[in-house]
Parts: C-alpha cells; sequence; structure tokens
C-alpha cells in the first residue's frame, strides 16, 4: 500500500530532512487549514506502529522550559488517528484553542518540523466491539469526525455492512468541508475502488448539518432524529437492533444524549472485551 496520497487535494510539500531530537519525534509531512479553528496534518508512521482504524493516540509538542530548572515536559493531547490502518503515513484532524496549552502551538507547524507521538494506540471506536449488523451509523459533531475518516477509508467497514451511514453535525458550513472532501475524493480513489471493489463508496450515506449557519440540512442530528426528519432524509427505518450498529464521537452533551437515544432504540453498548451495538468516544474532555 504504498501508493497512498493525502486526503486533501493541495500541492504536495516536500519535507525537509531532519535529524530527530525529540523522544518518539515523527516529522510533519503535510499541513492543510480549513477554518480559523480547524486544521489537518500528516506525519510519518513509526515503522513497528500497528493500530486498528478508529483508534486514538497521545500526541504533542515539547512544553515551555521550566522557569526555574530550564527543563521541558512534553505537553501531550489524546488525538484520534484520522488516517486508516493502511496508511503509510498518519493523519490528524485538529481544533486550534487559541489559549490552548498544545493547540495554540500545534496550529503553527510547517511540513520539515516535528512533533511527539507516543506509539500505544487505544480506543472503543473499533469494529472488534461490535456485533455483526447490515447498517452501520458514524455519529460526529465537529472534531469527532477525525475517527470516521479513519473508518471511511478502512475495508473491513464495507466488508461488515450493506449500508454506511454518516451524520456530521457542525455549528458553520465551513466546519464540514474536511469531512465532504473526503467522502467525496472516495469516489475516484482508484487503490480503494480496487482493493473494496468499484462503487464500494456507493454505501455511504452523508449526511451533514449546520446548527448556527444557513445550508441545506439545519439542526441538531439528535432533534432531526427525535423527529422522524433524518430517517426520512435517508430513506431508512427507525434504528433498530437487529439491523443497526453505530459509533458515536462527539461533545459530552452529545455523546449523552445520543447514547439515550439509541439505548431507546434498544441498542445495548459494547466493549471491545463484550462486542454489542454500539460504541462511544468524547472528541474532546468537556
Ligand atoms: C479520546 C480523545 C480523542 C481526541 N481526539 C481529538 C482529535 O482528533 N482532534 C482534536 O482536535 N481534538 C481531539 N481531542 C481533544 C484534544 O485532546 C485536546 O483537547 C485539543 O487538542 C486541545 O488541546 P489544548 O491543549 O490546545 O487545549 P485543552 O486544554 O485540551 O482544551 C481547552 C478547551 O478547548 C475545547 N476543546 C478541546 N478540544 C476540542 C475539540 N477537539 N473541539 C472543540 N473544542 C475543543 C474544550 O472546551 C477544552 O476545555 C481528543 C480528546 C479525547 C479525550
Ligand atoms: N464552532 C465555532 O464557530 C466556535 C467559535 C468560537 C468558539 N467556539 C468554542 O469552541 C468550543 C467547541 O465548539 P464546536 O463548535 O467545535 O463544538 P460543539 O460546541 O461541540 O458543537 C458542535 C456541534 O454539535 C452540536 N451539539 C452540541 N451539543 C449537542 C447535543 N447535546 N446534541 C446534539 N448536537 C449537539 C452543536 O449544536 P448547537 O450549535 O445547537 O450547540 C454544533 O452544531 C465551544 O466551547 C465553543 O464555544 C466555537
Amino acid at each position: 500500500m504504498t501508493e497512498m496520497r493525502p486526503v486533501t487535494e493541495a500541492a504536495p510539500q516536500t519535507a525537509p530532512v531532519k535529524t530527530l531530537a525529540l523522544p518518539d519525534a515523527q516529522t510533519v509531512t503535510f499541513v492543510k487549514h480549513w477554518t480559523d479553528r480547524l486544521f489537518s496534518f500528516r506525519v510519518s508512521r513509526p515503522a513497528s506502529m500497528r493500530f486498528r482504524s478508529g483508534e486514538f493516540v497521545m500526541i504533542g509538542l515539547m512544553g515551555d522550559p521550566d522557569p526555574k530548572t530550564g527543563k521541558q515536559k512534553p505537553l501531550l493531547r489524546a488525538y484520534s488517528i484520522a488516517s486508516p490502518s493502511w496508511d503509510e503515513e498518519l493523519e490528524f484532524y485538529s481544533i486550534k484553542v487559541q489559549d490552548g496549552p498544545l493547540t495554540s502551538k500545534l496550529q503553527h507547524i510547517q511540513p520539515g518540523d516535528e512533533i511527539i507521538l507516543r506509539p500505544k494506540p487505544v480506543g472503543t471506536l473499533v469494529h472488534d466491539a461490535l456485533l455483526p449488523g447490515k447498517r452501520i451509523w458514524f455519529f460526529a459533531t465537529g472534531t469527532g469526525f477525525a475517527p470516521f475518516a479513519s473508518l471511511l477509508r478502512e475495508p473491513q467497514t464495507y466488508e461488515d455492512y450493506d449500508e454506511v451511514i454518516i451524520t456530521h453535525t457542525c455549528r458553520q458550513v465551513g466546519e464540514l468541508t474536511y469531512g465532504a472532501e473526503l467522502i467525496e475524493s472516495l469516489k475516484t480513489d482508484e487503490m480503494l475502488n480496487e482493493l473494496i471493489g468499484e462503487g464500494f463508496w456507493k454505501k455511504i450515506k452523508y449526511y451533514p448539518t449546520t446548527t448556527r449557519e444557513e445550508s441545506p440540512k439545519m439542526g441538531r442530528i439528535t432533534d432531526l432524529m427525535r423527529s422522524g426528519e433524518a430517517f426520512a432524509d435517508l430513506g431508512v427505518p427507525q434504528i433498530n437492533p437487529d439491523n443497526d450498529r453505530a459509533m458515536v464521537c462527539g461533545n459530552l452533551a452529545f455523546n449523552l444524549e445520543i447514547k439515550e437515544m439509541l439505548e431507546g432504540y434498544g441498542l445495548v453498548e459494547g466493549a471491545n472485551s463484550n462486542p454489542q451495538h454500539y460504541v462511544v468516544e468524547k472528541a474532546f474532555l468537556d
């Protein structure tokens, strides 16, 4: 699998070769800014690192020197790997929090720079945590799209399910672009079409919605499901435990709300050690 190109279509930027000085250092190969709050980037992948599509790792930069000792400590945060398990590089999709300890700095990385990446992937948004089903739902808000950027490029997703529904709710239209372009790019991805089967992407039903800026579909996905509008738009029956499986990644309130709804439809939460009907992960801590 060496012919992969970045999902982003900007002109490739070649990273200058540097001696790695940081512990667990990886080299940035590509950066694209999507809005003033969102960017994605790719880094080299540790040769021995294996992961399952949908998992997350700890990444970061060295913190500022301690004013007393002058010593620097790594400043690490959890990040979903947005690239699939077979990709030779690792991709991430990131928020820019202006006063955030990590992302106030991380947003300035450029090809050739180094980041720290602890090669210990973990997480619940993995196929292993779900029982077989017919239809998989990926529910994302904001940067919660990241693990699904991985799973949408994972062949097993299409081997395991007849239909793949991805919902993405953001405040503004521009916050949907990374996901929309990624999904569009699957249509012309020669390698994936050859590997998974020509036209595999036709299994995908993409349902983007916005809440604070006008777009073709307005509203929170939770409200749109409660009213039945989302099911009607998608042309699928209401979620049921016989056919439907779900993965959820968003802010805490969203996760709790959709969890309650899924339980109401009769789905049971699964885990790596106990595969069931749905799994949840936080897109950020609060
Ligand atoms: C399991 C897990 C996976 C994660 N995966 C990703 C990912 O793929 N991409 C990503 O950008 N972040 C992700 N995060 C959040 C990430 O760990 C950091 O919080 C984020 O990078 C900001 O770091 P910071 O040090 O700049 O600010 P922090 O001090 O960590 O956060 C400051 C504040 O910014 C807000 N915030 C933090 N992260 C986000 C976010 N992603 N979207 C909206 N608001 C946010 C919160 O209100 C938070 O209190 C994940 C978190 C968890 C727990
Ligand atoms: N996105 C921006 O333009 C922006 C700009 C400056 C600062 N911020 C700050 O950044 C932080 C994160 O913002 P974010 O926009 O990335 O993420 P967010 O607040 O988690 O919102 C992302 C999307 O999820 C929806 N949502 C929130 N709670 C939900 C629930 N319980 N059920 C269903 N949908 C739900 C939101 O709808 P609603 O709009 O209805 O809440 C929004 O469309 C916030 O603290 C925010 O104040 C955001």
